[in-house]
């Protein structure tokens, strides 16, 4: 069949604690339900050489701009062997994280220049984005509240809820920019409640 062979790509956003997680594997069912090949992945990772990078930007002390450059590199493999072939032969693609968490958690929540972020987003991707982002928002505190019931903390993890405050800003600021991609979904409540939203929104987009 030579119909709708362009692929689309769809993210999924929040702070830690905020729930995506959670969703991921119903949101996948859901999204290729009449048959559509759907890739499901996660940044940083996706590949090989990107889950290796993962390790290092999880658990390793680095400062703000190598964890920025790390995480480029890592989306760069990612979309070049894993992402772009995936959406060439007309799948979707589900990625838990993408771009909008550098600038919400090297950006906004580590201090790295927002103009740096912006010329490697434009030299890694080209004209790169995703058709949809699911931005699952969840207050700062409560989301440590989340947190702190869980298992043992990475590197981001560990950060205390003004850092998450000022990486929520940042979602929140990249979903002002652009709202013809972003649907942002409330993430209180129980996993129900919000699983109802979040398919409610896909309902709206049309997926
Ligand atoms: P996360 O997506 O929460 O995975 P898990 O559910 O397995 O914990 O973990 C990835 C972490 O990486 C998260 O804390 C945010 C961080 N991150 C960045 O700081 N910048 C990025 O560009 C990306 C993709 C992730």
């Amino acid at each position: 069949m030579a119909a709708d062979v362009r692929g689309r790509f769809v993210t999924v956003e929040g702070i830690d604690g905020a729930g995506k997680s959670t969703h991921l594997g119903a949101i996948a069912s859901h999204l290729g339900r009449h048959g559509a090949e759907v890739v499901l992945t996660r940044e940083p990772g996706g590949t090989p050489l990107a889950e290796a990078v993962r390790e290092l930007v999880l658990h390793r002390a680095m400062d703000a701009m190598t964890e920025a450059l790390l995480v480029f590199a890592a989306r760069r493999d990612h979309l070049r062997t894993c992402i772009e072939p995936a959406l060439a032969r007309g799948a979707i693609v589900l990625c838990d994280r993408f771009t909008d968490a550098t600038f919400a958690y090297q950006g906004w929540g580590r201090g790295v220049d927002a103009e740096m972020l912006e010329a490697l987003e434009r030299a890694v991707q080209a004209s790169r984005q995703p058709d949809l982002t699911l931005w699952f928002d969840l207050p700062a505190d409560e989301a440590a509240a989340r947190r702190a019931a869980a298992r043992q903390a990475d590197r981001f993890e560990a950060e205390d809820a003004t850092f998450f405050h000022r990486v929520r800003q940042g979602y929140a600021a990249r979903a002002d920019a652009s709202p013809g991609r972003f649907e942002r979904i409330d993430a209180t409540g129980t996993p129900e409640q919000v699983r109802i939203r979040a398919f409610d929104a896909l309902e709206r987009r049309g997926w």
